[in-house]
């Protein structure tokens, strides 16, 4: 098995696979302190990919409310125990030691590879039941407290809460199903790391569904194969006349209405590894803003989806699912640079994928008080560029509003 290195959790570690050549990870960075859990990513994924006889079940995008719901039900719960078994008491992070090869600190416990029985098994995983894959939404709203609803709802804890977490495939940098699967029938695609299922190999031996810790492969029985997310690779590859050619982000994130995706790619080496590019609007967020953070980055598959933490909810949750790094990710999302602003400003602006930004300083319009302390804030302008340097948006920090005149009240 090769070493290869996880920057995620600071330091090498085995995977059955050369990660081979790359050029370009598929990514996203998920705001979930914007999801309402409208559905409609959920909804556009399925109408788009999942309608057909035998797919009534498969939601590969799905919200899901915290610390209740999953899809299916307990799927992180049920994996961290089996790490847990396999390592008791292991599973800590080493978070002093953090710098730009580890930006969260060495992670010390097993991931769901190392947990594995040696011999026997390429990671742990297990192969949910009928009813876990029902009741997608199960638990919705479904608060957790420790204090009467009266009590609980102050910042910058509260002490009832729930929030709502989206998910897809992660199409991960070590992909788990992918060293799961006998047949050899999955890939990650070269050009822009998408992890796909070549569905004349697959015999549905259910491996992949097995192993991946985040149950993003599933099961088909009228074709006996498993499927899941594709990356919307069509529109990744500018197949979409929308855009004439340029690269267009996937159906989930193009229309969610909270506005709290961006999706894109980053410049990766040959070996996976994540090219400097301070420019990105992704790579500002992830390696060098750290506001966005992995999920359940112990698990070792390297995944490419990133999240804001909600930052209402109890830290030591959050830690366990988003890794150390998660009191910088909210102090740096509550008191963002100015170039950490215009990047947020840049969520649903445009359906072509933004591979650059630049800001244009403006005025100073305002001071507020966070958190006791004063911001200042600015009228920065920020422009994304597609893939081949055009301009493709402009916008401002400052959000233009309208008040309706006094005559037009309740006129609708
Ligand atoms: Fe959340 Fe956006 Fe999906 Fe609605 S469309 S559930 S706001 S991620
Ligand atoms: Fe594979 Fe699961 Fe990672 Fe997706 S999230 S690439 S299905 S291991
Ligand atoms: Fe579905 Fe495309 Fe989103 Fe994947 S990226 S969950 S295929 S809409
Ligand atoms: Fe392989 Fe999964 Fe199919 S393990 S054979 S891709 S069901």
């Amino acid at each position: 098995m090769p070493d290869v290195y996880n920057w995620q959790l600071g330091r090498e570690m085995t995977y059955r696979l050369d990660p081979g050549a790359g050029q370009w990870q598929f990514a996203a960075v998920f705001n979930t302190n914007r999801c309402i859990a409208c559905q409609t990513c959920t909804m556009a994924c399925k109408s788009t990919w999942t309608f057909s006889e035998g797919q009534e079940d498969m939601w590969w995008n799905n919200v899901e409310t915290k610390p209740y719901g999953g899809y299916p039900h307990h799927w992180d719960l049920k994996t961290l125990d089996l790490i847990e078994q396999a390592n008791p008491g292991g599973q800590t992070w080493q978070a002093g030691s953090a710098g730009p090869d580890a930006p969260y600190g060495v992670y010390e416990g097993a991931t769901i590879f190392e947990a594995a029985e040696q011999g026997r098994q390429q990671a742990v995983g297990y192969l949910p039941t009928d009813e876990e894959w029902a009741a997608p939404n199960l638990h919705e709203d479904a608060p957790h407290s420790t204090k009467p609803l009266s009590e609980g709802v102050a910042l910058p804890e509260h002490r009832t809460w729930f929030f709502y977490l989206q998910r897809l495939c992660n199409h991960c940098a070590y992909p788990a199903c992918l060293s799961a699967c006998p047949r050899n029938a999955i890939y990650k695609r070269e050009e822009d790391g998408i992890v796909l299922i070549d569905q004349r190999r697959c015999r549905g031996y259910r491996k992949c569904v097995e192993q991946c810790p985040y149950k993003k492969s599933l099961y088909r029985p009228n074709t006996r194969t498993s499927e899941k997310c594709i990356g919307c690779y069509p529109r990744i590859e500018g197949s979409d006349p929308l855009t004439e050619g340029l690269p267009m982000e996937t159906r989930c994130m193009a229309v969610c209405p909270g506005q709290i995706l961006l999706q894109g790619l980053v410049p990766v080496t040959e070996t996976g590894d994540w090219v400097e590019d301070l420019d990105n609007p992704l790579y500002h967020l992830i390696r060098e803003s750290q506001v966005a953070l992995p999920l359940y980055p112990q698990f070792g598959t390297q995944p490419n989806i990133y999240y804001i933490p909600p930052r209402w909810v109890p830290r030591p949750y959050l830690v366990q699912m988003f890794g150390p790094g998660v009191d910088e990710a909210i102090a740096g999302y509550e008191r963002p640079t100015r170039r950490t602003q215009a990047v947020l400003q840049l969520f649903r602006v445009s359906q072509k994928i933004i591979f650059k930004f630049d800001v244009i300083e403006g005025e100073k319009v305002s001071e507020v008080n966070v958190n006791g302390q004063p911001l200042e804030v600015f009228d920065d302008t920020v422009i994304g560029y597609g893939r081949d340097g055009e301009e493709i948006v402009r916008t401002t920090v400052i959000e233009a509003h309208f008040e309706r005149p006094a005559q037009y009240l309740n006129s609708i």
